[in-house]
């Protein structure tokens, strides 16, 4: 089976990885899993390194035990074949880096010279890095002035959110990257639009003609998106307190699955042409113009103590290294306007939170009724029709239409056709991670985002953010566990909706008809 993977797989070209913050936790639980998984699939050749960098000393062994460790504990695929793990382990190698200091930048350029040499490497650099954003900069120009671009092959550069704080900062790190590297080096990581369902968005899309056609204000009425997470902020207090849901999962995430249930289809499949439409769209987003503006789309919300599933639960204010007084928000939901021909008037209702009751994330589409047609008249009060995308964590797509219940009594009722790819038998999905370092490897940018998207996304979160500078009383509190502040459920009702339940927990009277487990 491994073997038939591999034949078909299209290795990337050989090149030498640098993980920086190699001993953090994103090299732990996603890129080296990632990286085990393109060996075992053949996307990685034999002619790769990987040079774990981090302050703190660790021999190669140490380095390799971490990895089969990460491997055994987050991996889809398990490292049980020993010649092949010994094969795969022989690859990485660990230095310890003092970042702030050029000189150990040039003993990495005379050990990569020795990688090239090693596993005839052509020459080809990605870096990778999985640091604070504040080191972006500096690192960068230590691996320009530590001889590390000096090679005859490409030279890529991959880095981690936050880009920026705001745009003033945001457009500051990209001066300082810009120096370095061009814009098509740098590869800003947004690991939702590395998830498989967010790139089947544009296949569902584009590839139907069920849907394409009615994609638009004539027929839409409103769309809603949701990334809530039951976790708390766990060991991150530190970061998410000078972050915020806003900084975390707003200017990021959210706009970027918004942008792509919103974008035209492009008119080639060339990166560029996807990452245009994207930010049309983005440059669509009607900015709030005044801080009355944004109280009145946008919700702000902080957990206070609560329980979830019988467990008590602190609330944010009690969480390891947060200000006992933070206003920093973890939840916000927001009405936003794409103001183009396609969607003038369509709401879409964002919702984001931590400690929230499920965790899941889904984009429904809900169409508007159809006209009540005498058949129909005055009987039946019609649920509209809903196409549901499952990204995370199952992964599939519902459509809800109404059927006639059988039976000599005309009713009508919802019936929830499913498609649950989860549920497939077999199916192994890749993570986000592999996806997007095989696509770095690769030099397809496609599924990154490129500075203009970046710049326009600061742009409309920042308005938000000034407000609530402004506005500190405009922070509510909801019990850990529930579904946010209650004004999150009128943001929708004042325009005569409702958030519909997530994770397939429909109410009663529709009918599932899907060969899944997971469907009631
Ligand atoms: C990260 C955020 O970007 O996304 C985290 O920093 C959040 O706060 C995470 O928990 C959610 O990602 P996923 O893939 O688990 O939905």
């Amino acid at each position: 089976m491994a073997d038939e993977i591999k034949q078909n797989a299209i290795a990337a070209a050989g090149a030498v990885y640098y993980l920086f913050g190699a001993t953090g936790d994103l090299a732990r639980r996603k890129l080296f899993p990632a990286l085990f998984s393109l060996y075992r699939e053949g996307k990685l050749a034999e002619d790769f390194a990987v040079v774990g960098l981090a302050r703190r000393p660790r021999t190669d062994e140490q380095f390799r035990a971490d990895v089969y460790e990460s491997i055994g504990e987050f991996c889809r695929y398990k490292a049980d074949d020993e010649a092949l793990w010994n094969k795969f382990a022989e690859h990485f190698v660990y230095m310890s880096l003092d970042i702030n200091n050029v000189d150990g930048f040039r003993e990495l350029s005379a050990l990569t010279k020795k990688l090239d040499a090693k596993f005839s490497i052509p020459g080809n650099r990605l870096f990778y890095l999985a640091l604070a954003p504040e080191l972006f900069g500096s690192v960068s120009f230590h691996l320009r002035d530590g001889g590390l671009l000096e090679s005859q092959g490409w030279k890529r550069l991959v880095i981690e959110k936050p880009f920026g704080y705001d745009l003033e900062s945001a457009r500051k790190l990209n001066e300082q990257l810009s120096q370095v590297f061009k814009e098509e080096e740098i590869f800003r990581i947004d690991h939702y639009l590395g998830k498989e369902m967010v790139q089947n968005i544009q296949v569902i899309r584009f590839a139907n003609a069920f849907f394409e056609p009615l994609w638009n204000n004539r027929h839409i009425a409103n769309v809603q998106i949701t990334l809530s997470e039951t976790v708390g902020v766990e060991e991150r207090g530190g970061y998410y307190d000078k972050s915020g849901a806003l900084r975390d999962m707003t200017q990021n995430h959210m706009l970027q699955m918004l942008a792509m249930i919103a974008m035209e289809p492009p008119s080639r499949l060339h990166p560029e042409d996807l990452r245009d439409e994207k930010v049309k769209v983005l440059r669509s987003l009607r900015p709030f113009e005044s801080s009355k503006e944004v109280n009145e789309h946008v919700v702000r919300g902080q957990y206070s103590e609560g329980s979830l599933k019988g467990k008590p639960l602190p609330g944010y204010r009690q969480e390891d290294s947060v200000n006992p007084n933070s206003t920093t928000e973890t939840y916000l939901a927001a009405r936003v306007f794409v103001d183009n021909f396609r969607w003038a008037g369509v709401p879409f209702y964002l919702r984001t939170g931590k400690r929230l009751p499920v965790k899941t994330t889904e984009v429904v589409v809900e169409f508007k009724n159809v006209p009540n047609n005498v058949m129909f008249a005055g009987h039946h009060d019609l649920a509209p029709n809903l196409l549901v995308i499952r990204v995370n964590p199952m992964e599939g797509i519902y459509i809800k239409i109404n059927a006639k219940k059988p039976g000599v009594d005309n009713v009508i009722q919802p019936v929830a056709m499913e498609f649950c790819q989860s549920c497939q038998v077999g199916l192994n999905t890749p993570e986000a991670y592999e996806r997007l370092i095989y696509d770095a490897a690769r030099g397809d940018s496609t599924y990154f985002t490129r500075w203009d998207e970046v710049a326009q996304a600061w742009a409309f979160v920042d308005r938000i953010a000034a407000a609530w500078r402004e506005n500190s009383s405009s922070l509510q509190f909801y019990p850990a566990g529930s579904w946010g502040p209650e004004r999150t459920e009128q943001l929708l009702a004042q325009d005569g909706f409702h958030w519909w339940p997530v994770n397939g927990q429909d109410e009663d009277n529709v009918i599932w008809i899907s060969g899944s487990p997971n469907a009631k």
